[in-house]
């Protein structure tokens, strides 16, 4: 993390979802919460009438799949917090939340007490930033840098009942953490999470990169680069390992499965086949 700023990649994630790959808007909330200049560039394509179809494949070529992998990611973990929700949980953790927008964005959280935990300095941007906007979920700020600070008391000191269930978000975050603290959090997690709580994590399994010998070299520098160097990988059999035996993994794919379970008019074979998402619900 640069020191004092915003996460460089909550910048760029946030920017995928305000421009989308068409006119379906997956995150109106995102220009409100992105600088000035990458606001505008996400909404350029409401100005650009027949050449936003052109602009927005531009920006789709030039970003090494970012957008559309962002925007099947958020589909798919959408569409498991839309299921977790039916079942009746109302207190929804977002794990490095960064510019996040699910509690200003879904009608289906305001009912739900929403816990945004992130590193102090992102956090404190995206407060600055939303400080005038009233959103339908109670949204309650925790910081936290998991690599340094323990978070299940402020947690429970900021209302969350880990006698209740609980659904929970860890997306794109892990694999900016070295392993041991992606152990030490998922410990946390199962301290804190009562049955029939669920979470859905992505995590990166090595290599994988699209645009071949290109997409391998130049993504890692992008994201050294924003100040969040890739780190934490794990193999599917390791994650399911390291959840053993307090949760069961009911979902584990990467984003062509996103794609098919979503029906997204993204492209997932643009994307980072190296990220996966999970879904583990707790056992009783
Ligand atoms: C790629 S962004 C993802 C943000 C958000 N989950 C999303 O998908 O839009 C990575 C997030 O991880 C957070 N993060 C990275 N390292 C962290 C740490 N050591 N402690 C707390 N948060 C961290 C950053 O602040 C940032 O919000």
């Amino acid at each position: 993390m640069r020191p004092g700023l915003p996460s460089g990649t909550s910048l760029l994630v946030s920017f995928a979802r305000g421009l989308g790959v068409d006119k379906q808007q997956i995150d109106p909330v995102a220009p409100q919460l992105l600088p000035p200049v990458l606001a505008q560039l996400a909404a350029a394509p409401r100005h650009l009438g027949e050449a936003a179809r052109l602009y927005r494949a531009a920006v789709r070529a030039t970003t090494f799949g970012l957008i559309d992998h962002v925007v099947l990611r958020t589909q798919v973990i959408d569409a498991h917090l839309a299921s977790a929700l039916h079942s009746g949980i109302d207190q929804l953790v977002i794990l490095g939340a960064g510019l996040d927008a699910r509690g200003w964005r879904l009608e289906a959280l305001k009912d739900v007490t929403v816990f945004e935990l992130d590193h102090p300095a992102t956090q404190r941007y995206k407060r600055r930033r939303m400080s005038q906007k009233r959103p339908p979920a109670d949204i309650r700020y925790v910081s936290v840098d998991f690599e340094r600070e323990r978070f299940a008391n402020a947690l429970e000191a900021a209302g969350f009942r880990s006698g209740a269930p609980s659904a929970w978000i860890w997306e794109g975050v892990a694999m900016y953490l070295p392993l041991d603290a992606v152990h030490d959090t998922l410990g946390q997690l199962t301290s804190l999470a009562a049955p029939g709580s669920e979470l859905a994590m992505t995590y990166r399994v090595p290599g994988l990169f699209p645009y071949g010998p290109l997409g391998r070299v130049a993504i890692p520098v992008v994201f050294a680069a924003a100040g969040e160097p890739l780190k934490a990988t794990l193999q599917p059999d390791e994650l399911a390992s390291a959840f053993a035996p307090d949760w069961e993994v009911t979902f584990d794919e990467d984003s062509r499965g996103w794609r098919t379970l979503t029906g997204s008019s993204a492209n997932a074979s643009r994307s980072f086949l190296s990220e996966r998402l999970a879904v583990v619900k707790r056992r009783s």
